[in-house]
């Protein structure tokens, strides 16, 4: 996903499009569960068993509840949401990073891990930009420490 979808637009839009475009936004809906899919199946064969979560069903309902609670009271919401998840991620990866730091047979492995934190920073500060001036707050606090408790439960499971 190259940036975080503003869901007021389509709410607004939805209910006075013609009947094809409404198939047109099913279709859409489909395509883009379809696209995360890829990257995820193109991601996912390059990791041995022992290098996946056993959580999956755990992440995906997760991330989906993340993603569909916040969109269904503000976009402000979605926006404080992604903003605190990125800045997590941030860290997370940055940490990682650290720990690879030096070592020269890695260095292939810091490089796509380094892209994907990148990407994920790029996504923080789009919801910053686009998200409530005043940032932070208890529930970014909450999502930030959810995150970094999933991500330890992760590392075990
Ligand atoms: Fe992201």
């Amino acid at each position: 996903m190259a940036s975080v979808p503003d869901p007021a637009v389509l709410t607004a839009a939805f209910p006075s499009l013609p009947r094809a475009l409404k198939r047109e936004m099913r279709s859409n809906h489909a395509g883009e569960l379809g696209a995360v899919w890829i990257y995820r199946g193109v991601l996912e064969a390059g990791l041995p068993p022992a290098g996946k979560t056993r959580l999956a069903p755990l992440w995906r309902l997760m991330g989906f509840g993340l993603g569909c609670l916040p969109a269904l009271l503000s976009p402000a919401a979605v926006y404080r949401t992604i903003a605190a998840v990125e800045a997590f991620v941030d860290r997370h990866y940055g940490d990682q990073l650290a720990a690879l730091s030096g070592q020269r047979a890695f260095e292939p492995l810091a490089a796509v891990l380094g892209q994907f934190r990148a990407e994920e920073c790029a996504h923080r500060d789009e919801a910053q930009a686009k998200g409530p001036a005043r940032a932070g707050g208890p529930w970014a606090a909450l999502v930030f420490q959810g995150s970094a408790l999933g991500a330890a439960l992760a590392k075990r499971i």
